[in-house]
């Protein structure tokens, strides 16, 4: 998949800086010609000619070289190389880097790149624990996010000033899954295909104002709609109540109840190849929701009883409606994952399950990775580390592509 591709790579002045080493080492024998692009910062870190060396270019730093003999027509580099790529990371990403470029400036060779830039963009936040979860980082990672760059979370961990806690760059492998991700957004190997995912928790109404739910916050099943949209798949995303933008490309049906997810589901699943269902459905609802809102004084007594009926198992009903649709669901355990997880999906006749357990590190709801494990009709398991639920996502459509027959 990086055989022959064009990627950019570019170092800020963080003291990860020297494992960017090691992901021009593993582009480069993955058949990537790579091109770094250093901060000035950066060299502080790490010296130019390391990169150089590894991937065989001359590294650029300066938008105006001070050598005098470096030809001035050199300087719509920036405009060249923005063309050339066909991706590009930086890692690590320092806070004052995406400050820049999440407000548009381009006052060095890298962020002038990043405004050039026609291919997709990864960036990788590393810094230490109060600069990364300061509102200002956080909000400029917002601004890319919702720009559709694809951020791959730091890790958690001990960080080099003795601290600890979010801001470590991720191993070079999850690196290289991020960028490959990126680039199967460009080849667009899900174009013709119909993908139908459903989304979040479901709010069954006890009362005008009061409902039974759950903690999804739906950032997995938002992924899975992204990734696939961005592989050229149309999407249908069906969504419970969240508060997440919906992903380009994507259309949202948003409903509040199981049973209107039911119809939802029901209304589109024919005409769909693959049902993704990531949504958090409750399993039970309220018998008789009130018209107006219960009073405190009118429950009289010290104990208040709920009556619930079951909802459809709106999975289990499409395993039994399908004609040639490809059906993936997700298992939420905390204990005998993969039992149960294989039980699941043998009863609810799915082609794939997806575990996951939220009392994992990096697995939480409404965190931004996950960890999960992926179980086919083989019944074998494939666990997966930790990484951004967009990446997940990607992992996940691979398998749905194998399932699907081949396009025509
Ligand atoms: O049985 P369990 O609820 O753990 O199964 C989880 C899977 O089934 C998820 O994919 C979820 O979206 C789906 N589900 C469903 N209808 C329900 C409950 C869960 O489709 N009523």
């Amino acid at each position: 998949m990086l055989t022959g591709k064009h990627i950019l790579l570019g170092v800020t002045g963080g003291i990860a800086a020297y494992k960017s080493a090691l992901l021009v080492r593993e582009f480069v024998r993955a058949g990537a010609e790579v091109q770094v692009v250093m901060t000035p910062s950066a060299t502080q870190f790490v010296t130019p000619l390391t990169f150089a060396t590894l991937s065989r270019r001359d590294v650029i730093i300066e938008m105006f070289p001070p050598s005098p003999d470096q030809p001035t027509s050199q300087w719509t580099k920036h405009i060249d190389l923005g063309v050339w790529a066909d991706c590009m990371i930086i890692a690590p990403a320092t806070a004052n880097t995406i400050a820049k470029i999440a407000t548009g400036m381009a006052d060095n060779f890298l962020t002038s790149l990043v405004l050039a830039l026609r291919g997709p963009l990864v960036v990788a936040p590393t810094m230490d624990v109060d600069m990364y979860t300061n509102t200002a980082t956080q909000h400029n990672i917002g601004v890319l996010r919702s720009r559709g760059v694809h951020i791959v979370e730091p890790e958690a961990g001990e960080l080099a000033s003795g601290l600890s806690g979010p801001g470590r760059l991720p191993d070079t492998p999850v690196l290289i899954e991020a960028v490959k991700n990126v680039l199967k957004g460009t080849a667009k190997d899900l174009a013709g295909r119909r993908i139908l995912v459903t989304a979040g928790p479901t709010q069954e109404p006890i009362d005008p104002v009061r409902y039974l739910g759950n903690r999804s916050s739906g950032k997995m099943g938002f992924a899975v709609a992204s990734a696939a949209a961005s592989r050229g798949a149309a999407v249908t995303l069906i969504a419970g109540p969240v508060a997440l933008a919906t992903p380009p490309g994507v259309q949202r049906v948003d409903v509040h109840t199981a049973r209107e997810m039911a119809d939802a589901v029901s209304g589109h699943f024919g005409a769909c190849d693959a049902l993704v269902m990531s949504a958090a459905v409750a399993d039970f609802a309220p018998a008789s929701p009130a018209d107006s809102k219960i009073k405190r004084e009118a429950l009289g007594t010290e104990r208040f009883v709920i009556e619930c009926v079951k909802n459809p198992d709106i999975l289990r009903t499409a395993g039994e409606m399908r004609t040639h649709q490809v059906l993936v669901g997700f298992a939420l355990e905390t204990d005998n994952g993969l039992e149960h997880a294989r039980k699941k999906r043998a009863g609810k006749k799915l082609d794939l399950i997806v575990l996951n357990d939220p009392r994992v590190d990096g697995a939480a709801f409404g965190s931004e990775t996950n960890v999960v494990t992926l179980i086919g009709s083989d019944d074998k398991p494939e666990p997966l580390p930790r990484m951004p639920k967009l990446d997940v996502a990607h992992r996940i459509l691979d398998r749905v592509l194998q399932l699907l027959p081949a396009a025509r």
